[in-house]
C-alpha cells in the first residue's frame, strides 16, 4: 500500500498511543501462565501483539478481545498444551524469542516460525542459553526459525548475555519460571526492565542485585488486572515531527516514562529540544505521563556506547532528525541495527539518499550532516514498520508530496500511525 504525504504546515493538538509493545508482550504471556484471569488493558494493537496472542491461543490459552483490553484466562505453569499447528510469530522478534523461554521448558515439542524477515533473523543467542538449561532445540542452518523445540525439564542458570537484549533476558527469565533451582540473568548494561517489573507484579519471586536479576522456579504466578502505558517508541515519530516542524505545539498523552526506555527524552533535550513531562503516574509498576512538546532548534549529537542499545528502536527516526538539525547526528557502535527487521543502517540511508539526504555509512552505524533539507520523493518501508514511519515524518518536513510504499508496514507496531499523523498535521 501507498502512502502519499505532503507538507505539514503545522503540527498541533494532542495524540494517544497505542499500549506499549514491549510490555504487551510480556504480560500476555505472563497471564497465560499465571493462574486465574487476567485482564489486560490498552493492550498494543500491533500485529506483533496479536501474534503473541495467537501462538498464546495455539498453546490452548483462551483469550477474548474487547476493545483494546484483552482478557486472558491463565493455564498456569503447566497447563499449556502442545500446540496441534506450527506457532505464527509473523514478523515479531519479541514473540519468537521470549516465547521459546517458555515452550523450552513445557513436556511437549514445539514448532515456531516467521515471516520473511523474521525467518533471516539470528536465533543463537536464545538457542545458547537454553541449551545450557538443558533445552533441546533446531534451527534451520542451526540458527535461523523455524524453531524445532522439544520441551523439557530445565535446569536454571546463571549466565551472563554476551549481547545487551532485553528480549534474551526476558527469554531466560521465561524459561527460569518453570526449571529446577534460580536462573540468574547478567546484563552488560541495563536494557529495558519490563520484564522485571511484569514479573514482579505477576507475583514470581524474583531478585535484583546491581545488573543481576535471578527468578526462582516453580513458583505459580497469580493472574492481574493490569494496564499497559502508551508505546514511547511510537511517540518517537510524533516527538521528531514536532520538533522539526515550524511552530509546533503537541501534547502526547499517556506514554511510558520507564527509565529504561526514557533516554529518548533526555537525549532529544540535550540537543536542545523542549520538551515537558506535564504528569506523572504510576500502573502496575510502570511510569507514565503525558508530554509536551514544541518546535525547537536541535543542535545535533552522538549516539555511542551504552546510548546507542537504550535508542536502538529509535535511531531510525532519530537519523531523519538529525539531517535537519545544525550539528547532524552521528551513531556508532549500532551493529545491531543490522538484524533488526531490515537491516537499518542500509534502508535508512537508501531512504535518506532517495530524498536527497547526504549520508555516510559505517560497518556499525552512520553519519548524518546537519543543516539538510528533505526532498519530496518515493521511498520504501522495505517492509519495515519503524522505515515506514520514520519516514512518514521525514516526508511530512519535505518540500512536496512524497509517496512511502508498503506503508501497511507501520501496522506491525501501530496500526493507526497514518490516521495519528493526519490528525495532527496541518
Ligand atoms: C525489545 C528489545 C529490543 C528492541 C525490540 C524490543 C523487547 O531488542 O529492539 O524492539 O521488547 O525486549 P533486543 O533484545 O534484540 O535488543
Amino acid at each position: 500500500m501507498d502512502e502519499r504525504i505532503s507538507p505539514a504546515r503545522s503540527i498541533s493538538g494532542a495524540v494517544a498511543l497505542p499500549g506499549d509493545k514491549s510490555i504487551s508482550h510480556r504480560l500476555a504471556m505472563l497471564a497465560a501462565l499465571a493462574e486465574g484471569e487476567s485482564v489486560i488493558a490498552n493492550y498494543s494493537t500491533g500485529a506483533d501483539c496479536q501474534s503473541t496472542l495467537g501462538c498464546l491461543r495455539g498453546l490452548g490459552v483462551k483469550i477474548e478481545k474487547a476493545g483494546n483490553d484483552v482478557t486472558v484466562r491463565g493455564a498456569g505453569l503447566e497447563g499449556l498444551k502442545a500446540p496441534m499447528e506450527t506457532l505464527d510469530a509473523g514478523n515479531s522478534g519479541s514473540t519468537i524469542r521470549m516465547l521459546s523461554g517458555i515452550l523450552a521448558g513445557q513436556p511437549f515439542h514445539s514448532r515456531i516460525a516467521g515471516d520473511e524477515s523474521l525467518s533471516r533473523r539470528p536465533m543463537e543467542r536464545i538457542m545458547r542459553p537454553l541449551a545450557g538449561m538443558g533445552a533441546a532445540i533446531q534451527a534451520r542452518d542451526g540458527k535461523y526459525p523455524p524453531l524445532e523445540i522439544a520441551g523439557s525439564r530445565l535446569r536454571a542458570i546463571d549466565y551472563t548475555l554476551p549481547v545487551a537484549s532485553a528480549q534474551v533476558k526476558t527469554c531466560v527469565l521465561f524459561a527460569g519460571l518453570s526449571a529446577r533451582g534460580r536462573t540468574t540473568v547478567r546484563e552488560p548494561m541495563r536494557t529495558r526492565d519490563h520484564t522485571e517489573i511484569a514479573l514482579r507484579e505477576f507475583g514470581a519471586e524474583i531478585d535484583l542485585q546491581g545488573r543481576a536479576i535471578s527468578v526462582l522456579g516453580g513458583v505459580p504466578l497469580k493472574a492481574r488486572r493490569i494496564a499497559v502505558p502508551g508505546d514511547l517508541s511510537s511517540a518517537a515519530f510524533f516527538l521528531v515531527a514536532a520538533l522539526a516542524a515550524p511552530e509546533a505545539n503537541l501534547v502526547i498523552r499517556g506514554v511510558g516514562l520507564n527509565p529504561t526506555r526514557s533516554a529518548l527524552l533526555d537525549f532529544l533535550i540535550s540537543m536542545g529540544g523542549a520538551i515537558k513531562i506535564l504528569s506523572l503516574d504510576q500502573a502496575g509498576g510502570e511510569l507514565a505521563g503525558d508530554i509536551q512538546v514544541r518546535h525547537s532548534r536541535i543542535r545535533g549529537g552522538t549516539i555511542e556506547k551504552d546510548l546507542t542499545a537504550a535508542l536502538i528502536d529509535e535511531i531510525p527516526v532519530l537519523a531523519v532528525l538529525g539531517a535537519l538539525s545544525e550539528g547532524g547526528l552521528t551513531v556508532r557502535d549500532a551493529q545491531e541495527l543490522r538484524i533488526k527487521e531490515t537491516d537499518r543502517i542500509a534502508t535508512v540511508a537508501g531512504n535518506l539518499e532517495r530524498m536527497g539526504v547526504a549520508v555516510e555509512v559505517f560497518p556499525d552505524g552512520l553519519r548524518v550532516p546537519g543543516g539538510q533539507r528533505f526532498r519530496a520523493a518515493e521511498v520504501d518501508s522495505f517492509g519495515d514498520h519503524r522505515i515506514a514511519m520514520a519516514f512518514a515524518v521525514a516526508a511530512l518536513l519535505a518540500g512536496g508530496e512524497s509517496v512511502i510504499r508498503g506503508a501497511e508496514a507501520a501496522s506491525v507496531s501501530y496500526p493507526e500511525f497514518f490516521a495519528a499523523l493526519r490528525s495532527i498535521a496541518g
